[in-house]
């Protein structure tokens, strides 16, 4: 990648709705994690989704702030949208979401996949936090696979998407649809699939069933890391193009051969510098744990345990 890239700009980019049912789709690139937070809008009401909102946290300092959260809803006001929905995908591991705060702020229900209460189960062995995580009381809807609602005249659809964890989701809104890890760009490949909960022969599942949607579909993806062509954040492919040029899945990509692959490369990646930090906030939809009697928050990190 170049010195003077567009990966360490903050990038907002429109992807229009192409009728009746389809929604505008903006994507707001943010540079420290490599996320993309995205806005659903239905055009005739102006009601929006909100997907995958980032809370900033710095790994080096342990401070939190909400710069990329404001940015996203200071644009939502200038675009003249009503937030309708908090969404996320599922808990991140790279980054803190936004959700509890967005929901203070906004007033909109806040959701995530209902096996969220599974990864919890997971984590709370792994941190050894035995009371900790209540996703019942900090989201307001726990989706099930193919589960609808509506947002303004839209009609959303929820997926089961696990193999990235253990109950990732899905959204699809008319010819869209909110993949967040399961595909990177044609250019990268996909997700890892080697974080606690993690199954590549479940990510290849869903990636497969992803590929069965229209082939005109948007997939709008969750993390754009670049790759040797390109200096500037993507984050929009269609089904069809990853059909034809998905590095991992081109050329009559096997199950097996897909496995193989993607399990040689997660050999080879780190685990997130955020992930301890981030899951015991996004298990609770992006909040500390209550204050000590000092007032301060504190965090439990497990050692020589990954
Ligand atoms: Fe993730």
């Amino acid at each position: 990648m170049a010195e003077n890239s567009d990966f360490d700009k903050r990038i907002t980019r429109h992807s229009k709705s192409t009728g009746s049912g389809s929604p505008d789709v903006w994507g707001i690139y943010e540079p420290d994690t490599g996320s993309i937070q995205y806005i659903c809008a239905d055009p005739e009401t102006k009601k929006a989704a909100l997907i995958d909102v980032v809370q900033d946290f710095d790994p080096k300092s342990f401070e939190l702030s909400t710069d990329a959260m404001d940015h996203l809803l200071d644009f939502v006001k200038e675009k003249g949208l009503t937030v309708d929905r908090i969404l996320d995908t599922h808990p991140h591991a790279d980054h803190v979401m936004a959700s509890a705060l967005l929901k203070k702020r906004t007033g909109a229900r806040n959701g995530i996949g209902e096996k969220v209460k599974d990864i919890a189960d997971l984590w709370r062995d792994l941190y050894h936090l035995p009371d900790a995580f209540d996703v019942e009381r900090d989201f307001d809807d726990l989706f099930a696979d193919k589960d609808t609602f509506k947002v303004g005249n839209l009609d959303l659809r929820v997926m089961l998407s696990t193999g990235h964890t253990m109950g990732s989701i899905t959204y699809v809104c008319g010819d869209a649809a909110f993949v967040h890890d399961t595909f990177m760009q044609p250019d990268s490949g996909t997700a890892r699939a080697d974080f606690p909960g993690g199954s590549t022969e479940e990510l290849w599942n869903t990636l497969q069933a992803i590929l069965d949607l229209p082939e005109e579909t948007r997939l709008f993806i969750g993390h754009d890391y670049g790759s040797d062509t390109r200096d500037t954040p993507e984050w929009e492919a269609t089904v069809a193009t990853h059909k034809t040029e998905n590095i991992h899945l081109k050329d009559g990509q096997t199950k097996e051969g897909y496995i193989s692959l993607r399990d040689e490369k997660d050999k080879t990646l780190d685990l997130p510098d955020r992930m301890l930090a981030a899951l015991q906030l996004n298990l609770r939809a992006g909040q500390l744990p209550q204050a000590e009697s000092d007032g301060h928050h504190y965090l439990k990190l497990p050692v020589n345990k990954f």
